[in-house]
């Protein structure tokens, strides 16, 4: 290499014109997803304390907040509802009137140009919080299955493109899929969580959605930190059961998984940058530690770098703002 090629790289780079010819990864407002929480029967939206800056939405802030989102230039947005009640079966999650079926409904009728996707799971719905049907005071996989299809077959007839289930029970993208092919939705798509890890990032989530489990933890479905092999397996595995894109989750601390995911499937993979990462991001800038704007960009810029082709993150709305300002 000639010594002084890296200085004409810099000099490139420095040059605005030229800039965009030699970067190798770019963001834009479309890559991102918008987390959106629903309050079952809310009049006005309540602040989540848990997520400065997020909110559980009523039904007239959810357009709100979508119409704030295509606005900047947000593409889609994925929808966690917080029913009145929770029962042992999780029924909210399925029933027509579940609130993620009625806000569904709510924009779907407004036709908003936006790519709309449900969180698949039921530990929104559950009184005990976990993921699927308890039963013998564990959960179990197989009687929760039917469950996730109905529910995911619920969210597509009331207008989600695209579902996301992140309950990691083994089989569910495949049952999923069939329940949705014989109901007659073969252009839904699955956005699978195929590789979610036990992690400490979810706290502020469970605040927010009141869903921590009632006892016992997620560590029988979900993935151990220090796994990256097992997480290519889930990956295959989900593609080969029929997911359309293949979720890893949380990101930040996880980039090499995502790199690793990206170059095992074919599929495009997305990144969770979950709340917890989020949640830091907000404090140490708002403690002045940080210059949260810059932090913020860099991070959702790593994930690109990394291999996501789409990231979930709260700042979605914020960081679309922030790229329009750059391209100004
Ligand atoms: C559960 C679920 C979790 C998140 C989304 N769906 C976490 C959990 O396992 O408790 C976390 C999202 C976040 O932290 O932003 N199905
Ligand atoms: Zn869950």
């Amino acid at each position: 290499m000639s010594p002084r090629s890296m200085k004409r790289l810099r000099r490139l780079r420095a040059t605005p014109l030229l800039r965009g010819l030699v970067r190798e990864t770019r963001l834009g407002a479309d890559d991102l997803v918008w987390p959106l929480f629903v309050g079952e029967g809310l009049g006005e939206r309540l602040a989540i304390e848990s997520l400065p800056g997020q909110y559980r939405h009523s039904l007239d802030s959810l357009l709100r907040a979508c119409e704030e989102a295509v606005a900047v230039g947000v593409r889609a947005a994925c929808l966690f509802g917080v029913p009145l009640a929770k029962d042992a079966q999780g029924t909210g999650g399925w029933r027509e009137d579940g609130v993620v079926q009625q806000a569904l409904r709510a924009l779907r009728s407004r036709g908003f140009p936006l790519v709309l996707t449900a969180d698949t799971c039921l530990c929104q719905y559950t009184d005990t919080g976990h993921c699927g049907v308890v039963h013998d005071g564990r959960v179990d996989n197989d009687l929760t299955l039917p469950v996730l299809a109905r529910t995911a077959v619920a969210q597509v007839e009331a207008g989600a493109d695209l579902v996301v289930p992140s309950d990691m029970m083994d089989g569910r993208v495949a049952v999923i899929r069939r329940a949705l092919d014989e109901a007659g939705h073969a252009q839904a798509g699955i956005l699978a969580h195929a590789v979610k890890y036990a992690s400490a990032y979810y706290g502020p989530f469970r605040a927010a959605v009141d869903s921590a489990p009632a006892f016992g933890d997620r560590r029988t479905h979900q993935m151990d930190p220090a796994n990256v092999r097992e997480a290519l397996r889930s990956a295959r595995r989900d593609v080969e059961e029929g997911a359309d894109i293949v979720m890893v989750k949380p990101a930040l601390a996880y980039l090499d998984v995502v790199r690793a995911v990206r170059e095992a499937v074919d599929v495009p993979v997305a990144a969770y940058a979950v709340s917890g990462e989020y949640a830091m991001i907000e404090a140490a800038g708002r403690d002045g530690l940080v210059d949260r704007d810059a932090v913020m960009m860099e991070s959702l810029l790593s994930m690109k770098r990394a291999g996501a082709s789409m990231i979930f993150t709260y700042h979605a709305v914020d960081a679309a703002r922030r790229l329009r300002q750059e391209t100004a």
